[in-house]
């Protein structure tokens, strides 16, 4: 199937490794001119160049800490520069600290805010202009599973991405007109460093992702280009009447009917 994407501009956030490379790498592979952002700017560029070694197709890499508004906003201004116009959003961070709710203190809650859920909205508001101006976009966040179903420990998390599908959901009413659609992919348990450094330190790390992965029904842990393939279709012409909605990606992992 022609997704339709070539030429298309994307803007990937904290995609030096894990779920934002792999969406960056596919977006890539479908002919997307694709500008990605993380903090370590060696780290970044590898990536770039990895990504190009394997599409053939030029990826821009700017620094950025996705907290920090003065540099998201420069960040925004130069992405938009780099090709003449933003297509699509691919809101990401790095999550927040996994604990239960008695150990976070106010710092900790303020953290999590600004990374998970004022970061998405300040990217979301700052590339709104230019896909107005375009007549069209997509805009899709990177959430967790654990908007669905709870998930132990992920206070911080959940009640952020929480407020991200409140957000999608509120965006996609009035951005519908012009044309943009906000949606929210969930992730289950899927292979990168963050589920990596969860792992028990005492266990073999093969033993415990296959003790992880008993209780998902597909039986296996997710891979991050099964994510991006569905960031990827969300992102296409084809995805133009799907908006406002969260889609896991988790093995069939929520039990949950609704
Ligand atoms: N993997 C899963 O199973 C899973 C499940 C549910 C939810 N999620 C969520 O999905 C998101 C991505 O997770 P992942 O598994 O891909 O994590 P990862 O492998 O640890 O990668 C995190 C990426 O985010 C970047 N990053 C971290 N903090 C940043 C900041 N302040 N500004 C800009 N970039 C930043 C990192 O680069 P730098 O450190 O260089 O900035 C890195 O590129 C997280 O929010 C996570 O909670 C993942």
């Amino acid at each position: 199937m022609d997704l339709n994407l070539n030429n298309k501009v994307a803007i990937v956030l904290a995609a030096s490794k894990g779920l934002g490379k792999a969406i960056a790498a596919a977006l890539s592979a479908e002919g997307v001119k694709v500008i990605i952002g993380s903090r370590d700017a060696g780290e970044l560029e590898r990536t770039a160049k990895e990504i190009t070694a394997i599409t053939g197709n030029e990826i821009t890499a700017i620094a950025v800490d996705v907290g920090d508004a003065a540099r998201v906003t420069d960040f925004i201004e130069k992405a938009a520069a780099a090709h003449g116009k933003i297509d699509i959003l691919v809101n990401n961070s790095g999550g927040p600290p996994f604990n239960k709710f008695e150990h976070f203190d106010d710092e900790a809650w303020q953290q999590a805010f600004n990374l998970s859920l004022l970061s998405f909205a300040r990217t979301s508001r700052l590339v709104l202009p230019h896909m107005q101006k375009t007549g069209s976009g997509r805009i899709i966040n990177i959430i967790s599973g654990s908007v669905k179903s709870v998930l132990a420990n992920s206070v911080l998390s959940t009640s952020m991405r929480m407020g991200v599908v409140g957000m999608a959901k509120l965006m996609a009413d009035e951005l519908g007109p012009y044309n943009i659609t906000v949606n929210n992919v969930a992730p289950g348990m899927i292979l990168t460093d963050r589920l990596k450094h969860t792992l028990p330190k005492d266990t073999d790390p093969e033993l415990a992702l296959k003790e992880r992965a008993k209780n998902i029904p597909l039986g296996r842990i997710g891979k991050p280009e099964e994510l991006a393939a569905l960031v990827t279709f969300l992102a296409s012409e084809q995805a133009a009447y799907i908006s406002g909605t969260t889609i896991q990606v988790d093995g069939g992992a929520n039990r949950g009917i609704f």
